[in-house]
């Protein structure tokens, strides 16, 4: 089964082609255009700017991706396209030009929540695995195996991205339990703020992270609500980084400290509340995803406390963190087609909250 999928819900257009085969996902082609340049001169996203740059981007993108491989549309077996939550000028580009070439090419459509989208990064195979799973399969012939080293269910998943900090209990494909969320900044955002209040430029979860090498954890900033259910909160750690950063003389070391310091919050909240998910509903398996999930501070920290539970970590490579189309054809695999395509809306609020 060969899936296209098209990825346009804030600043980046995606579109990839990626085919299922024995229970094993590969991508044969993934393009994604950022419009992150554009928007980092104006400290975050525009959305008028941002709906612009898509429509801009999205024939060329889709054209990129097709072409990259050799490709038949004939091939082609289902349209799977981002229905939400976004920024609504920005997902229109991407479900209206979904909606017209499932009508040309005569192919089905499936729409994918977002969210749900970024945890299937998860279930894309390596360039590494592929090769090893291949030569293993010639000799054993077992597509169990195959699939061995992919997430299992039930599993706890974490998505940190810029907009959505959410616990959600996996119990099968399509059937979750939504555990908690951000009550107001995303750990994205908060990353991003912060860097804003530091003159770094957007988005600021690498820049945090870079200046945070040359740091230390001393400010010793609040970690909200660490101790209470699975919700989050941020909004507090910001105003506590605009209040040490203005006490403070604006140093190069002063910086690089406060990133790490904030860094350091960040991720101790994450992984902790998550650490203490995966006890509570006895997982065996962790599944992180979104933006903030390329950051190696938090994959090096929930590994080390997920291995002392004896629990696995499933984390996607950086590139398949951000925004991209080969999330959205992964989890399309798992999901049915819409009965009229034409009849798909994109949803700005679309959640994981029922
Ligand atoms: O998932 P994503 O690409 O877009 C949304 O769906 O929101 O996430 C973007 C967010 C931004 O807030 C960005 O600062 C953050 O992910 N991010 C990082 C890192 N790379 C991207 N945060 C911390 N460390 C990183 N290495
Ligand atoms: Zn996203």
């Amino acid at each position: 089964m060969i899936i296209l999928g098209i990825e346009t819900t804030c600043d980046e257009t995606g579109a990839a082609i990626l085919q299922m085969k024995n229970g094993r996902i590969t991508i044969l082609s993934n393009v994604v255009a950022s419009s992150a340049p554009l928007q980092a001169k104006y400290g975050g996203v525009i959305p008028e700017q941002a709906a612009r740059e898509q429509i801009r981007s999205i024939i060329p993108v889709i054209d990129a991706a097709i072409s990259n491989f050799k490709f038949q549309i004939s091939n082609l077996n289902a349209i799977a396209v981002s229905q939400g939550p976004g920024l609504i000028g920005s997902l229109l580009v991407g479900v209206e030009t979904a909606k017209t070439l499932s009508l040309i090419w005569k192919k089905p459509l499936i729409p994918v929540n977002h969210l749900i989208g970024h945890f299937y990064a998860n279930w894309i195979e390596r360039e590494s695995s592929v090769k090893s799973q291949e030569s293993s399969e010639k000799k054993s012939r077992l597509s169990t195996l195959a699939t061995s080293h992919l997430p299992q269910f039930p599993c706890l998943g974490l998505l940190v991205s810029g907009g959505h900090t959410d616990l959600v209990l996996f119990t099968n494909h399509g059937k979750y339990k939504y555990l908690g969320g951000t009550r107001d900044d995303a750990a994205g955002e908060c990353f991003d703020k912060c860097a804003r209040l530091l003159g770094l430029p957007y988005p600021g979860g690498p820049e945090i992270s870079k200046l945070a090498e040359k740091g230390k954890d001393i400010y010793k900033l609040p970690r909200p609500m660490i101790n209470d259910g699975w919700d989050f909160s941020f909004s507090g750690l910001k105003t506590a980084v605009a209040s040490t950063f203005k006490e403070s003389k604006p140093t190069l070391k002063v910086e690089c400290n406060l990133a790490a310091s904030i860094e350091a919050a960040i991720v101790d909240v994450l992984v902790i509340k998550t650490i203490r998910a995966a006890q509570k509903y006895k997982v065996e398996q962790i599944i992180v995803a979104g933006g903030v999930a390329a950051n190696e501070k938090l994959v090096r920290k929930l590994k080390v406390q997920s291995e002392k539970l004896k629990v696995k970590l499933h984390n996607p490579p950086p590139n398949l963190c951000t925004d991209n189309a080969a999330m959205i054809a992964a989890a399309a695999f798992f999901q049915k087609p819409i009965a009229d395509p034409l009849k798909l809306q994109a949803d700005p609020n679309l959640s994981l909250a029922s």
